[in-house]
């Protein structure tokens, strides 16, 4: 025995409900449709293509920028969707993972005693990497049941030492998104501040019925204050590449980098050579939006045989909430944990999404999933409270 003891940086993070209800969905064979990933295949066009830039060699270290051919493409993408001039080489670093992306674009603004706006539900990430940096979340729920930002909440939690805001659209866990008038909101909030913008937009293309998605790079006055943090993994099917990107002005991309190149350096140089190609081919991404309204819209009309359930609107991401008070009275995190056991579907609950467990007996469900993934949990969801 030795007398070692560390000082917590985190004392009050334990295991999260995600390990313990994907532990339970293994344990009792559920459905699983709890976990925020894909259950399908990615595109073998961009396998095969990382395959060749492996093959070809490609396997040392990128800059710690990132993989230039790949940076310069993500500019053009952001030109034709956004309408807005990128410098590949100053304003966009890749990075391993949208989550990394989101640490390090707090390290390098957070100092002891700042207040980050934070919206609940939210990210499980974002509370500990700013609590990390000794900064103080300051947290505001998303108004219920839509899930809207409430500006005039927002203009009251402001203070001298409000140093950041972060945003989260499209929305996980609800599947809601910003609409203009919550850009315009914020442009008048943050003119004439020293506040800088966090926008996680890893859900970028994952997005429905038209609705265009309210990204910073759309608005150069935003941008030059934001961190715009995406994620390849999400959008392209393959978390487990851990490989996204963040786009800001030259000088607050200079700071992060700065914190980037004595962490992670640099980044998987195959993945990247062979997604330089890939997104070359538009479709690639412009097609994901339609292909996850469809899981969603089937989702949704299946689970109307699911009659107990209340279903929450979801414009975006790949998540469903539905309201189960028609069901029980029991906590989300009671009956997350009650239908896995007994009805063998494994989902999320809400209130593992806010720092103080705020409860209002909403569930998420993944709909990323194999039609007969879907299939098979509806038929259990069916069952439940008749
Ligand atoms: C809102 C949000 N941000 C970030 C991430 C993480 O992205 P990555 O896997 O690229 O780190 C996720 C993943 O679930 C997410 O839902």
């Amino acid at each position: 025995m030795n007398n070692l003891t560390i000082n917590s940086k985190l004392p009050a993070v334990g295991t999260s409900i995600f390990t313990v209800m994907s532990a339970l969905a293994t344990e009792y064979k559920a459905v699983n449709l709890g976990q925020g990933f894909p259950d399908f295949d990615m595109s073998h066009e961009l396998t095969g293509l990382v395959n060749e830039a492996m093959n070809k060699g490609l396997n040392q270290y990128s800059p710690m920028q990132g993989y230039m051919p790949l940076r310069e493409v993500l500019a053009e993408k952001c030109a034709s969707l956004y309408k807005t001039v990128i410098n590949p080489g100053t304003q966009i670093t890749i990075t391993p993972g949208g989550t990394y992306a989101i640490y390090t674009a707090l390290t390098t603004v957070l100092q002891p005693g700042d207040e980050v706006i934070v919206f609940e539900p939210a990210y499980d990430s974002y509370i500990p990497n700013i609590e990390v940096n000794g900064a103080v979340p300051v947290l505001i729920d998303l108004q219920f049941p839509g899930y809207k930002i409430d500006w005039e909440v927002v203009k009251q939690k402001l203070t001298p030492k409000t140093r950041m805001i972060m945003l989260n659209s499209p929305h996980n866990p609800t599947g809601s998104v910003l609409s203009e008038d919550d850009i315009q909101q914020l442009r008048l909030i943050v003119k004439d501040t020293n506040i800088i913008i966090l926008s996680d937009e890893v859900y970028e293309h994952l997005i429905f019925d038209n609705i265009p998605h309210q990204s910073m790079l759309r608005y150069p006055d935003l941008l030059e204050r934001s961190f715009v943090c995406f994620s390849f993994g999400k959008v392209f099917h393959c978390t487990g590449w851990k490989l996204g990107y963040s786009i800001s002005s030259p000088v607050l991309m200079a700071e992060f980098r700065k914190v980037h190149q004595f962490n992670c350096f640099s980044c998987h140089t195959p993945s990247q050579a062979g997604l330089a190609i890939f997104l070359k081919n538009k479709d690639a991404y412009l097609s994901l939006g339609g292909f996850l309204q469809q899981k969603r819209d089937y989702f949704q009309q299946l689970m109307q045989s699911a009659t107990k359930f209340t279903a929450l609107p979801s414009y975006g991401s790949y998540f469903q909430c539905y309201k189960y008070d028609r069901i029980s009275n029991e906590s989300d995190k009671d009956l997350a944990i009650r239908i896995t056991k007994e009805y063998g579907i494994a989902t999320i609950p809400v209130s593992a999404f806010y720092k103080a467990g705020t409860d209002n007996k909403v569930i998420r469900f993944c709909f990323a999933k194999k039609k007969e993934t879907i299939d098979a949990a509806v038929e259990r969801l069916r069952l439940i409270g008749l």
